[in-house]
């Protein structure tokens, strides 16, 4: 269907499995178990009540804010998400021309099926990026990487830390797709390119085992060993760029994270609370629990550092109670690979368009005209707290 015909976030998702391939939509589509955090993502958004407040001039609302410091003009930002090109040529670069006029700030996966050169090649002066790193067991890699990273500084303005994944998941989805292609294989000869594996950067992976996912495919050699002392500090030593740690899902290591900014300035500047789509570890909260959580016990956190959440979010409204509990971005990460699935770059336009809108008009109806002024008063979280 034409683009301008899908009018929000679920009907782009319906869409785009009609123009992608099964294995894509197994792999975008999966989460860890059964699915839980995943579904637990939106509904927790769908829990808190709005409070609009009425009598106030909304002819005007803006999204402006900043971003580590940065002016962005939207808190929307595209989370890390691997292999873009598996649902469309136009790839993570088609991702960055697709929110360039919203002023989204694109956070770059370490499993991108595009060079970060080219993801960042054709895009506007102060268009802002991120890149997010999986630290190998071999460092000398991550290394070499942060490096290539650092000559682009004037684009990737922070390094995401991953943290949540340290081990596979299993996402049965993405692995059935695995264990179908295989079968395929078996009992064709020679067999069909489609059940081949993946086509973009074969070369660069091994394969842990043939029956395996995508998912599975991709973590190779990805370490289990971070640890406070010993990752952060040489982390810093092999980049200058500002470190957002991704992945948090605990008051307390939200807490850890604040007192580690605060003893060692310019290095940790933000956190991203997130169970990684409900991908990692099922049953994991959902951001907005983790948000609760540090204005219970631990609010000095909002002060120290850059709060970013993900998961879920599938209306305007959902951006906005976020930012009520005290995020300071808001990232998508499927969204966007379901509208560049749509419709490649016009298809990731088109999602942020009707997000953005969304914003805009949750904005006014709540009687606020710019997104400092968004608090807890402009919510009721009672539904979300009972447990
Ligand atoms: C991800 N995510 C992810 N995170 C990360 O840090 N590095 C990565 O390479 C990936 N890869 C990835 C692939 C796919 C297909 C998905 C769907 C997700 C997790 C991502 O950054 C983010 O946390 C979630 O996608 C947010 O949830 P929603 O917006 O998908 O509900």
């Amino acid at each position: 269907p034409p683009l301008h015909t899908l009018l929000n976030l679920d009907e782009i998702e319906a869409a785009a499995k009609t123009q992608i391939s099964k294995k894509c939509w197994a792999y975008y589509f999966s989460a860890a178990d059964d699915l839980h955090s995943k579904a637990l993502n939106n509904l927790a958004y769908r829990n808190i009540l709005l409070r609009p407040r009425v009598f106030v001039d909304v002819t005007k609302a803006s999204t402006a804010t900043t971003l580590l410091g940065h002016p962005a003009s939207t808190p929307l930002y595209v989370s890390p998400a691997a292999m873009a090109r598996l649902a469309h040529p136009d790839g993570e670069a088609g991702i960055a021309r697709g929110v360039a006029r919203f002023g989204a700030m694109q956070l770059v996966s370490h499993n991108a099926s595009m060079t970060p050169e080219q993801i960042v090649a054709d895009a506007a002066p102060g268009q802002l990026f991120g890149w997010q790193l999986y630290v190998q067991t071999n460092r000398a890699k991550s290394e070499a990487m942060l490096a290539r990273v650092a000559r682009l500084r004037d684009r990737y303005r922070c390094v995401v830390l991953t943290l949540d994944a340290p081990v596979p998941s299993k996402r049965e989805h993405d692995e059935r797709a695995g264990i179908e292609a295989q079968l395929v294989v078996q009992s064709a000869r020679p067999p069909p390119p489609d059940a081949a594996g993946l086509q973009e950067e074969e070369t660069k992976k091994e394969k842990p085992d043939a029956n395996s996912g995508v998912g599975k495919q991709l973590f190779f050699g990805t370490a289990a060993d971070l640890t406070w002392e010993t990752t952060l500090p040489w982390l810093a030593a092999h980049t200058d760029l500002p470190i957002v740690l991704k992945g948090i899902q605990t008051h307390e290591d939200a807490y850890l994270a604040a007192r580690y900014a605060r003893r060692h300035p310019g290095t940790v500047r933000g956190i991203i609370l997130s169970n990684h789509g409900g991908r990692s570890l099922d049953t994991a909260p959902p951001a907005v629990h983790t948000l609760l959580e540090i204005r219970k016990y631990c609010p000095e956190v909002f002060d120290t550092i850059e709060v970013w959440v993900d998961g879920g979010i599938r209306r305007g409204t959902d951006v906005v109670k976020a930012l009520c509990l005290g995020a300071k971005a808001v990232g998508v990460g499927r969204a966007a690979l379901w509208g560049l699935g749509a419709g490649g770059w016009q298809g990731v336009d088109r999602t942020f368009d009707i997000l953005q809108g969304e914003i805009e008009t949750c904005m006014r109806m709540l009687g606020v005209k710019d997104l400092s002024e968004l608090g807890p008063r402009f919510i009721n979280t009672r539904m979300v707290e009972r447990d």
